[in-house]
């Protein structure tokens, strides 16, 4: 290959050692969990498609194969998460088995040359946790950091990378403001009093991570959206100034000082437009995924750079879309990576990004329906296929850019 076209190939170099990875978590891919989504997935009405996580991937039995995946990407990450429920089935009793088996994952990821990076909690709540009222409970965090400390006593040499909450904004957001997930409140004092537990239960794994590991790096998964003013007058700049501060920065101000590096997960632009009438979202919609979500490659740049004040290292652990055809995704991938090397380039220390998701899988409330997955997935004999986007990300990831 001739010098230029080497050349014009990597036009976008990302920096030495940067982790291309792929993310999924237990709840979405594993099966046969048992916790609070399971039980709630059984009442008809709450999940679209009608359908129940079930065996889902049955990647609790088929990881080695993920694993192989994720190598067949050229990847040197997997980010996954634990399942509260298998470790901790009752309360302050820690299932073995079940520990011994994410020991088993995180061997596999190394033994591959893939950094495990391992998120302690991603939504989903063992029961007697949920009979206790949840994250509501005053004494919640203790209880996760009673699992934490397990984890950590168990596991915490094998890891580096942690991500201790996925996503609080949105979990306290759906499930106790919007009443969308359960345990489907409607408060704004009962989400306001949540907040407040998962940032205490962040603080306190933090703090036994590093008591017992401080060369760990520990942070959570943020979602952060790019908020724009779709009119500038004062009304309007307000408004932005108001979500973005409140939805991007909140959570990150309680606890900038107990995270090593910021995970950011990156799927929404909001063109506010507010007038005395109230408030409405002004997205073109030029290009839309299979759940209606706009693409919008620019915001990613924009939320990176609001995490410069950090001055704290950033890996965007989730970033993808809904795209059964692989229409848009190949190029989705690129056209995002485009703007996290901007935001490098404009002085944003970013060491990895994550692709949402490794296989198609159980998407919350929308069932099995979206299909997010660079691998679709046979929900009956669990054969996985790579979507042609596949080798285009695993292209990158060996270029270490394009
Ligand atoms: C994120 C969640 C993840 C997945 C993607 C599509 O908000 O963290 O589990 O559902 O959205």
């Amino acid at each position: 290959m001739s010098e230029t076209k080497i050349k014009k190939r990597r036009t976008y170099a990302f920096p030495e050692n940067f982790l291309w990875g792929v993310a999924t978590s237990s709840h979405q891919v594993e099966g046969n969990n048992e916790n609070d989504w399971t039980e709630w997935e059984k009442i008809e009405g709450h999940i679209k498609d009608g359908s129940i996580s079930g065996r889902a991937c049955n990647s609790y039995e088929w990881y080695e194969d993920d694993i192989r995946l994720v190598k067949e990407l050229n990847n040197t990450a997997y980010r996954f998460s634990l399942e509260w429920s298998r470790i901790e089935p009752v309360e302050g009793q820690f299932d073995n088995e079940a520990i011994e088996h994410y020991r088993k994952i995180i061997k596999t990821c190394k033994k591959n040359n893939i950094e495990p990076i391992v998120t302690l909690n991603h939504w989903t709540v063992p029961l007697w946790f949920r009979d206790q009222r949840g994250w509501l409970n005053k004494d919640a965090p203790v209880f996760f950091r009673r699992y934490t400390q397990q984890v950590v006593k168990k596991l915490g040499h094998e890891i580096n990378y942690w991500c201790t909450i996925n996503e609080p904004m949105i979990y306290a957001f759906n499930c106790y403001l919007k009443g969308k997930w359960p345990p489907q409140k409607k408060s704004y004092f009962k989400f306001k009093k949540v907040l407040k537990n998962l940032v205490s239960a962040h603080v306190f794994a933090y703090n036994v991570i590093h008591d017992n590991y401080p060369q760990a790096k520990v942070s959570i998964a943020k979602n952060n959206q790019y908020f724009e003013a779709y009119v500038d007058n004062w009304l309007n700049r307000r408004a932005v100034n108001f979500l973005r501060n409140f939805w991007n920065h909140w959570f990150l101000k309680k606890i900038k000082d107990k995270l090593d590096y910021i995970g950011l997960n990156y799927y929404f632009h909001n063109a506010i437009f507010v007038s005395w009438n109230g408030y409405v979202n002004m997205n073109e919609n030029k290009k839309t995924t299979d759940m209606g979500w706009e693409i919008y490659p620019a915001g990613l740049y924009h939320v990176l750079l609001e995490l410069k004040k950090y001055r704290l290292p950033v890996i965007i652990l989730e970033n993808g879309l809904a795209d059964k055809k692989d229409k848009y995704r190949a190029d989705f991938i690129k056209d995002h990576l485009r703007n996290v090397h901007k935001a490098y380039k404009a002085g944003v220390e970013i060491h990895g990004y994550c692709h949402w998701s490794l296989l198609d899988n159980f998407e919350w409330s929308d069932g099995f329906g979206p299909k997010f997955g660079l691998y679709n997935v046979d929900l009956k004999t669990f054969a996985r296929t790579p979507r042609p986007s596949a080798q285009v990300y695993a292209e990158i990831a060996r270029n270490n850019g394009f």
